[in-house]
């Protein structure tokens, strides 16, 4: 039998985006290498301001990286030593990293089966583990993982009720939105990642911080610059240097003219994928939103049975279709964080390693050729 013809289709198309562009990315790039000032030139304000309008926080303060803002997020909330975060096992290192890096300890908790994010029922026992490992619990993480906003209203209320800050890692959501809020307005302090792959995003590592309160967002402005009084040589606390490049600012400006619609055209190829799972694939199991929910479809992460999902796997990487197990193993199981307290029991956590897999998906994804990867997993994979 002869092989068939390998497709050569990209997991995320960043060239579809630049040709849509046009010569806009290189005129805005140039703009700044003729004016010279790269750190903190006007770019970077603005950006903040129109991130402001698009995300409807009151505040937004650009940073070199989502696992900054998250550091910084600790920083300005005073969440240090001897202080406890509860963090969801199933999510990207930075998210648990982040919370070490500031001195405090992340303590894991269990996430949704199907939503793959926070189970908000789950935050009581993280509570008890932080208290019996002698921490002082002083916030949760809620991670928007591949997209989809956490479920915030009972997260908050838990908040609440137990004196917790509440950080909205959104560094895969921004452009989603929940109960009508978009994100960046739905925590205490929301951070987000620019990273190339991400759906806002630039040519390089670049993140952001939102929040509705004023001194926090003048207290991100000093830590982002070694912590800065007056001005740079007036150091009145411990900071960080972390800046997004006047560069990548200029990037972002134009690619927010277009985020609105490709997040719209996001939808629109969630909506095929779905269609086509659920009408045939059985042992596909598409994400499902809640109602509450708008996602960035940051991924698009089905979840197949453990004993069928390499092979289908293996079949999309015969006819040259890339995908992606987004993460293969819980936090808590991983080395680097042996020593961190968790919930007791962590099952959603552990089992999703074994059945995710993110398939190919940007706004641009042609039709066709996501009706072939449907078409590979459904006739040749399961
Ligand atoms: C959930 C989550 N948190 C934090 C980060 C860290 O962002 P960055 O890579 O910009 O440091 C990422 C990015 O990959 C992420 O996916």
């Amino acid at each position: 039998m002869s092989k068939p013809t390998q497709l050569d289709i990209p997991f995320i198309d960043l060239a579809a985006q630049r040709a849509r562009l046009g010569d806009r990315i290189e005129k805005a790039m140039a703009r700044v290498l003729d004016h010279g000032r790269f750190i903190l030139g006007p770019e970077v304000a603005d950006l903040e301001r129109p991130l402001c309008e698009f995300s409807g926080a009151k505040h937004t303060v650009t940073c070199a990286n989502g696992t900054d803002a998250l550091v910084l997020a600790f920083m300005a909330l005073e969440i240090g030593s001897g202080d406890a975060v509860l963090v969801p096992s199933f999510t990207f290192s930075a998210s648990a990293e982040s919370v070490v890096l500031a001195g405090a300890t992340p303590v894991f908790v269990d996430v949704l089966e199907d939503t793959f994010n926070i189970d908000p029922a789950g935050l009581v026992a993280g509570l008890e583990a932080a208290r019996a490992a002698g921490l002082k619990p002083r916030g949760v993480m809620a991670v928007d993982l591949f997209g989809q906003p956490a479920d915030y209203d009972p997260i908050v209320g838990f908040c609440g009720e137990n004196s917790l800050l509440l950080i909205a890692d959104a560094a895969q959501s921004f452009g989603g939105s929940y109960a009508g809020s978009r994100v960046g307005t739905l925590g205490t302090i929301t951070t987000t990642s620019f990273f190339p792959s991400k759906p806002f995003a630039c040519y390089g590592d670049g993140g952001a911080l939102f929040t509705e309160d004023a001194d926090v967002a003048a207290l991100l402005r000093s830590l982002r610059v070694h912590g800065q009084g007056t001005n740079k040589y007036d150091n009145v606390r411990i900071g960080m240097n972390s800046r997004l490049d006047t560069l990548q600012a200029a990037i972002l400006i134009e690619k927010l003219s277009i985020f609105e619609e490709e997040i719209e055209m996001r939808q629109a190829v969630a909506g095929r994928y779905e269609a086509g799972f659920t009408n045939g694939a059985d042992g596909v199991i598409p994400p499902p939103i809640i109602a509450a929910a708008v996602s960035a479809w940051a991924l698009y992460t089905v979840r197949i049975s453990a004993e069928k999902r390499d092979g289908v796997r293996a079949a999309l990487a015969e006819q040259g279709i890339p995908s992606v197990v987004y993460y293969p193993r819980a936090l808590h199981q991983q080395p680097a964080y042996a020593g961190c307290p968790h919930a007791a029991e962590l099952p959603a956590s552990e089992l999703l390693g074994h059945e995710v897999l993110s398939l190919p998906m940007h706004p641009y994804i042609d039709e066709a050729v996501q009706a072939e990867v449907i078409r590979t997993i459904v006739e040749r994979g399961l």
